[in-house]
C-alpha cells in the first residue's frame, strides 16, 4: 500500500496555495478588505470568486474548517460516503429529537471543510423544476429569480465534461440545455451500472407512470432521467475545486483563511444598523481576533450556521434573544424559524447478482483494487461515479384524498413530490448479501422547524429542531413513494433480478405498517433551507430582501442556501450555486 500512497500523493496534491493561510499569523497584517465572506464554502468561494474578477475588490473569505487537498475520501467521489459519520471535517451536529421519528436524535452531518458541503455531498446535480424557480420569483416579487432569470447563471456555473470512459452520450442528456463554459463541471457517469438496463425497460413497461426524460435538468422533471454530477474526470469537482481553482486561487486581491470560525458579528453604525466587524477564534479556547470590512459583510455560513451567527449578533426575535440574555439590535422575528428540509428513505432489495457495489463499502481489500484502478487510470472505474444511476420524479395522483384536506405544496402542476433514485448497492450493507436500492424523498414537505440558540457561545452547536413529519401530507405522499417504487421494481424488467425486500415492508404491507415503517426509518437529507428566507422588499415577515440583504440592516447580506424559502423539487447544491452567481452580480451592481 505504500506504493498506493505515494502515487496518490502525486495525484491529489495541487502545488500551489498562495492565497490560502492555515492561520491568522500568516495572513499579511497590512492587507486591507472590501468583502468579508463568513464560510468558505459551496456559496461563499462563488462569492469570493466572482467579486475578485474586478482587481479593484479585495476579499477576504473565514473558514472554520481545514482544506480538502490531498484528502482521498473527498476527492473519490465514491467515497463521499465516508464523510458523513463523525469525522475531522464534519461539524459533528446532533439533531434535537424528532416525534416524527419515534424520538431519534440523529447525527446530521455538515462540511466543515473548504468547499463546505460541496466538498463532502453526494454530487448530484439536479435543477428541479421551472416552476420552482417561477414560485421564488414570485413570493419574492423579483423576476430575477424566475427560472428565465437565472437561465444566464447556470451557464456561468455549469461546465459539461464528457464521461471518463468516453462512451457515446447521445440519448441520455440534451446538450441544449447545458452550459459547456461555465466553472463547476458537471457531467454523466464513466462507469455503466449493472442495472441500468433494468431501468430504461422500466421505462418502456411502464411509460405512463414512469415516462423516460431525455433530461430532467432541462425545467420539465418528471419521469426517469440518466443521473449528472459534479463530477470531472472521475474527480469530484467542488466549489473549492472549481471556483478556487489553480486559475484563480493566484488572485492578489483574493485571501481565504482556514481554520477561523466566526463567532460573532460587531455593530459597526446605527441607522441603519451596520455589522462591518467580524469576530473569529481559530479554536474554542483561543482568543477572539477580528477583521473589519470596508464595504459589505456576506455571511455564506450555511442553514445551520448562519441562522445562529445572526441570533449570536443580535439579529432575530427579541424574546428569544432576552431569553439568553442577548440586547435585540435587530428585531428579526424570522430568524431560523421556517426550517425546511426534504425527508428520505431507503428501500434496500436483496438481488441475484454479485456484480453491486456493496463490496466496495465492506471488503477493504476490494476498495484497494478498485482505488488502485482510480488512481493509475486517471480517476476511471466505479469509483469515478456517483452511487446511483437514475432518478425518477413523480406526482401524487391529483384525486388523491390527501388533497381534500391539505392544498397541493408542489411548485406547480409538473413539480415532482417524489424523487426516487435507483442505486446498484445499499450505502449501508448488511454483512452479507448483494443489493439494489431504491431512495424515497419528499420534495415538497410541509413540516418546518427552526433553528435556535441554545447557548452564546459561537462554537456551541445550536438547537436542529427539523420539526419532521408533522403534517398528514408528509407522511401520505412518503406512502405513496413507497408504493410507487414498489410498483417500479414489480414490473418484468425485474423478474429473476430483484429476489427478497431487505426492509420489513411489502406490496402487500397496510398503511398502518407503511406509517410505522417511515416513521422508524426516515432521516432528513443534507437538503435544508430557508432558516433566512428571502421575501419581498416591504415584507416584514422573512429575513432577507430579494438582493440577500438581511432586512433593517445596511452593508449585510446572506448568500447560501438559508435564503430559499422552499427547498427546490431537487438536492439543493444546484441552487445554491445559482443564488451564489446571482448574488455576485448584484453585490457588484452595488459597487
Ligand atoms: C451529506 C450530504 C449530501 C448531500 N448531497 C447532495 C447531492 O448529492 N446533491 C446536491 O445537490 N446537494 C447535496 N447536498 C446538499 C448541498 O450540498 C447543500 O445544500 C449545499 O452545498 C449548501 O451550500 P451552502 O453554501 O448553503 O452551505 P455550505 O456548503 O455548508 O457552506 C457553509 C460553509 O461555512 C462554513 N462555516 C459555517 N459556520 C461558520 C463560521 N461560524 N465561521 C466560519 N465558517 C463557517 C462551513 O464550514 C462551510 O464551509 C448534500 C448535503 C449533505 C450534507
Ligand atoms: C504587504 O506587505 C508585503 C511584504 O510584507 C508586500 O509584499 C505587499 O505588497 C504588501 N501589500 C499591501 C497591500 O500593502
Ligand atoms: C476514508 O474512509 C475510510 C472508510 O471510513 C477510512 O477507513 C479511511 O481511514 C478514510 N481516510 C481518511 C484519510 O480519513
Ligand atoms: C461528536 O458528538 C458526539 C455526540 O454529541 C460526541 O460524543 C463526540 O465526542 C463528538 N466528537 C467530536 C470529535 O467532537
Ligand atoms: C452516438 O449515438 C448516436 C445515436 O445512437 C449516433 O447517431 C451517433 O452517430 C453516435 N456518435 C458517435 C460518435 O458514435
Ligand atoms: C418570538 O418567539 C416567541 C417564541 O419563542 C414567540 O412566542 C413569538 O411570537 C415570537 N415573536 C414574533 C414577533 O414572531
Ligand atoms: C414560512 O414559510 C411559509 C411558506 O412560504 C410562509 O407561509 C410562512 O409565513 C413562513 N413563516 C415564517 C415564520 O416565516
Ligand atoms: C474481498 O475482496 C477480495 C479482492 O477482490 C476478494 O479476494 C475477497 O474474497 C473478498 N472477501 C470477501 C469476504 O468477499
Ligand atoms: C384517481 O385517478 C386514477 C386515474 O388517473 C384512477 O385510476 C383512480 O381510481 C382514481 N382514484 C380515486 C381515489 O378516485
Ligand atoms: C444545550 O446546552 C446544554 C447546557 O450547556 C447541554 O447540556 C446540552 O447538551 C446542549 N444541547 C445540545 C443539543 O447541544
Ligand atoms: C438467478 O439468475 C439466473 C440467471 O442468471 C437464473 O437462472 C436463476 O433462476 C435466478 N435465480 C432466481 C432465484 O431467480
Ligand atoms: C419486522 O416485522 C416483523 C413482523 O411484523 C417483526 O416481528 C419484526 O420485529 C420486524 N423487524 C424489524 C426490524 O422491524
Ligand atoms: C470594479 O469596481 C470598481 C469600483 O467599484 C468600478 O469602478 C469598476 O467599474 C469595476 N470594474 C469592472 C470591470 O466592473
Amino acid at each position: 500500500m505504500r506504493f498506493l500512497a505515494a502515487l496518490l500523493a502525486l495525484y491529489l496534491i495541487r502545488p500551489s496555495l498562495c492565497a490560502i493561510y492555515n492561520s491568522f499569523a500568516e495572513l499579511p497584517q497590512n492587507l486591507t478588505f472590501d468583502f468579508v465572506i463568513v464560510g468558505g464554502g459551496t456559496a461563499g468561494n462563488v462569492v469570493a470568486n466572482r467579486l475578485t474578477e474586478n482587481s479593484s475588490f479585495s476579499v477576504l473569505v473565514l473558514e472554520a474548517g481545514p482544506s480538502p487537498e490531498g484528502l482521498i475520501n473527498h476527492t473519490v467521489p465514491f467515497f463521499n460516503i465516508f464523510l458523513r459519520s463523525e469525522n475531522p471535517w464534519d461539524w459533528n451536529y446532533t439533531a434535537v429529537s424528532q416525534v416524527g421519528f419515534n424520538g431519534r436524535a440523529l447525527h446530521y452531518p455538515r462540511g466543515r471543510i473548504l468547499g463546505g458541503c460541496s466538498s463532502m455531498n453526494g454530487m448530484e446535480y439536479l435543477r428541479g423544476s421551472s416552476e420552482d424557480y417561477d414560485r421564488y420569483a414570485d413570493v419574492t416579487q423579483d423576476p430575477g429569480w424566475s427560472w428565465n432569470g437565472i437561465q444566464p447563471y447556470i451557464r456561468k456555473n455549469e461546465h459539461w465534461t464528457p464521461p471518463t470512459d468516453h462512451h457515446n452520450i447521445t440519448g441520455q442528456f440534451n446538450p441544449a440545455v447545458h452550459g459547456f463554459h461555465g466553472i463547476n463541471s458537471v457531467s454523466l457517469a464513466g462507469f455503466p451500472s449493472a442495472i441500468q438496463n433494468q431501468v430504461i425497460l422500466t421505462t418502456q413497461e411502464l411509460a405512463e407512470e414512469f415516462p423516460f426524460n431525455l433530461d430532467s435538468n432541462s425545467g420539465y422533471q418528471l419521469g426517469v432521467g440518466w443521473e449528472q454530477s459534479t463530477i470531472k474526470h472521475g474527480k469530484r469537482s467542488s466549489s473549492y475545486t472549481s471556483y478556487l481553482g489553480p486559475e484563480f486561487i493566484g488572485r492578489p486581491n483574493l485571501h481565504v483563511l482556514l481554520n477561523a470560525q466566526v463567532t460573532r458579528l460587531s455593530q459597526t453604525a446605527s441607522d441603519p444598523p451596520e455589522f462591518l466587524t467580524v469576530e473569529f477564534a481559530e479554536s474554542r479556547d483561543a482568543p477572539r481576533l477580528q477583521v473589519t470590512a470596508s464595504k459589505e459583510v456576506i455571511v455564506s455560513a450555511g442553514s445551520l450556521e448562519t441562522p445562529k451567527l445572526l441570533l449570536n449578533s443580535g439579529i432575530g426575535n427579541a424574546s428569544d434573544l432576552a431569553a439568553l440574555g442577548l440586547e435585540t439590535l435587530v428585531d428579526l422575528p424570522d430568524v431560523g424559524k421556517n426550517l425546511s428540509v426534504m425527508i428520505m428513505l431507503n428501500l434496500a432489495y436483496f438481488v441475484n447478482s454479485t456484480d453491486t457495489f456493496d463490496d466496495v463499502i465492506r471488503n477493504v481489500t476490494r476498495r484497494d483494487e478498485l482505488l488502485l484502478q482510480w488512481t493509475e487510470t486517471g480517476g476511471a472505474g466505479l469509483l469515478g461515479n456517483g452511487f446511483g444511476s437514475h432518478h425518477i420524479y413523480t406526482r401524487i395522483l391529483s384525486n388523491s384524498t390527501i388533497f381534500e384536506n391539505s392544498p397541493d405544496p408542489a411548485a406547480g402542476p409538473n413539480t415532482a413530490h417524489i424523487q426516487s433514485g435507483t442505486s446498484n448497492g445499499n450505502i449501508s450493507p448488511p454483512p452479507e448479501g448483494h443489493f439494489m436500492s431504491m431512495s424515497v424523498t419528499l420534495n415538497t414537505p410541509t413540516s418546518r422547524g427552526s433553528i435556535l440558540l441554545n447557548t452564546t457561545d459561537g462554537f456551541d452547536q445550536p438547537l436542529i429542531d427539523f420539526g419532521a413529519l408533522s403534517t398528514d401530507f408528509d407522511i401520505f405522499a412518503l406512502k405513496e413513494g413507497i408504493r410507487s417504487a414498489q410498483r417500479f421494481l414489480g414490473t418484468r424488467a425485474w423478474d429473476g433480478y430483484i429476489l427478497d425486500s431487505l426492509n420489513n415492508i411489502t406490496t402487500s404491507s397496510t398503511d398502518a405498517e407503511l406509517e410505522a415503517f417511515i416513521h422508524a426509518n426516515s432521516a432528513p437529507d443534507g437538503h435544508i433551507v430557508a432558516t433566512a428566507s428571502m421575501s419581498p422588499k416591504a415584507a416584514t415577515h422573512g429575513v432577507v430582501d430579494p438582493d440577500l440583504r438581511v432586512k433593517g440592516t445596511g452593508k449585510l447580506r446572506v448568500v447560501d442556501g438559508s435564503i430559499l424559502p422552499f427547498v427546490p423539487s431537487a438536492n439543493t447544491q444546484f441552487a445554491v450555486y445559482i443564488v451564489a452567481e446571482r448574488a455576485a452580480d448584484l453585490i457588484k451592481a452595488a459597487w
